[in-house]
């Protein structure tokens, strides 16, 4: 999308909805550049967590009381609210609330792998996933005696689909790929993996932890059989995300875990399970995190999410071009005009941890380290990368403060 298509955020008014931002450290305000890892929350929904707590806490779908009704009500209605968020027509009944996007992978991966999977199957992943789905399928498919195999990542830090077209096979019964990439800023084609997946009878799980915060998602246009996403990463709660299933698949599947409110009926001697989304909800669920996160949805659809995605588009390809300026810069990933809002960068001679460190004396916060992707850092050629990543309250002045830490950082090692 062209950043000229649509009218620009109004990020002043928007950093006052977000008074973290205005904390400083040894007379530095922060410059907060770690978004990929977490955002902030935005007051409105602070609020909703401190007026759920103050006005509406009880137990959901247990207390014949007003305020457990409440509680049930506005729970039910937050199913509600992010399924139609990323597309879901299906409603509650496809939007399961889990911890996030690991746990989301835990559960398909635990309650339809272990089922469905068994030896000489394929499951395919590519080079780019975070360690959330290579690490869990890894595990499900050496239970099962199936194997994982990688879609190729080319040199420009793309997806090779080519490589995909020839890898899922009718051996595939599972094609597990990130939406967006949270090294490469790389937004990956998972319609059309979706399409190869299901022309060999295959499902696919999409990751859209990096994607559902920075872009309209639309599930069904997609045609994602699971998408999995964070709320924490879109201005929400920690704690809580979500997990997109197909009505039949998630009715089709085991739960995951066991215990209460997952259950319809208990004897003795067996059980029966509850009705969708509960059957994957055991225990009293993520309540007041599932209603804030609600409001996270309303803030960011208020914004607009086509302005969400032109304003992370217009701030990476910023940071690309200054970043690009200094000679002994690497940066990863697809061209600044090509890529979601996140900047993966290494400083010839300098490590990602010692610059990260001179960085926070200028009170830039970034991420060092491998990002949960140590695989493709290998095939990266690097033990570690420095990541810049930005939301709907960062500014160009912003992007000039890291340049100006880096240029510092690189002065010290030079
Ligand atoms: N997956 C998160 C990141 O990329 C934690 O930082």
């Amino acid at each position: 999308m062209s950043t000229q298509d649509v009218e620009p955020l109004n990020v002043e008014q928007i950093r006052e909805d977000f008074p973290i931002l205005q904390r400083e450290f040894d007379g530095n305000q922060v410059v907060y550049l770690d978004n990929a890892a977490t955002t902030q929350t935005p007051e409105p929904v602070v609020d909703t967590i401190c007026n759920y707590y103050r006005q509406t806490n009880a137990n959901v779908h247990r207390g014949i009381h007003h305020l457990s009704q409440e509680a049930s009500i506005a729970y039910e209605e937050a199913h509600d609210r992010l399924a139609e968020f990323v597309g879901a027509s299906g409603e509650r009944e496809e939007m399961v609330f889990t911890k996030g996007t690991t746990e989301a992978l835990n559960l398909v991966a635990y309650a339809w792998g272990l089922n469905e999977l068994s030896e000489g199957d394929e499951v395919v992943l590519t080079e780019m996933e975070h360690h959330s789905s290579l690490v869990t399928w890894q595990q499900i498919a050496r239970k099962v005696g199936a194997e994982v195999r990688y879609v190729r990542v080319d040199d420009d830090g793309t997806l090779d689909v080519d490589h995909a077209r020839e890898l899922i096979s009718e051996d595939t019964e599972m094609v597990s790929a990130v939406h967006v990439s949270n090294t490469l800023g790389a937004v990956n084609p998972v319609g059309e993996l979706a399409d190869l997946a299901h022309d060999h009878d295959a499902l696919i799980f999409v990751d859209g932890a990096q994607a559902v915060p920075t872009r309209p998602v639309d599930v069904e246009d997609i045609d994602a059989d699971f998408y999995a996403f964070s709320g924490h990463k879109m201005l929400g709660p920690t704690g809580v995300g979500g997990l997109y299933g197909k009505k039949h698949l998630l009715e089709e599947m085991e739960p995951f875990n066991y215990g209460g409110e997952m259950i319809l009926r208990v004897t003795k001697e067996d059980a029966t399970w509850n009705d969708l989304p509960w059957k994957f909800e055991a225990g009293t669920p993520l309540i007041a995190q599932g209603v804030a996160l609600s409001a996270a949805a309303d803030y960011l659809e208020d914004l607009g999410m086509d302005r969400v995605q032109a304003h992370e588009e217009e701030m990476a390809e910023y940071a690309y071009d200054r970043l690009t300026e200094f000679e002994d810069v690497t940066v990863y990933g697809p061209p600044g005009d090509d890529r979601s809002g996140l900047v993966s960068f290494t400083i010839d001679g300098v490590h990602a941890h010692d610059l990260a460190s001179i960085l926070n004396d200028h009170a830039v916060a970034i991420r060092a380290g491998h990002h949960c992707t140590q695989p493709l850092h290998e095939k990266l050629g690097v033990a570690a990368t420095a990541r810049a990543s930005f939301y709907v309250y960062n500014t160009r002045e912003e992007v000039d403060a890291l340049i100006h830490a880096i240029d510092d950082a690189r002065q010290i090692f030079a």
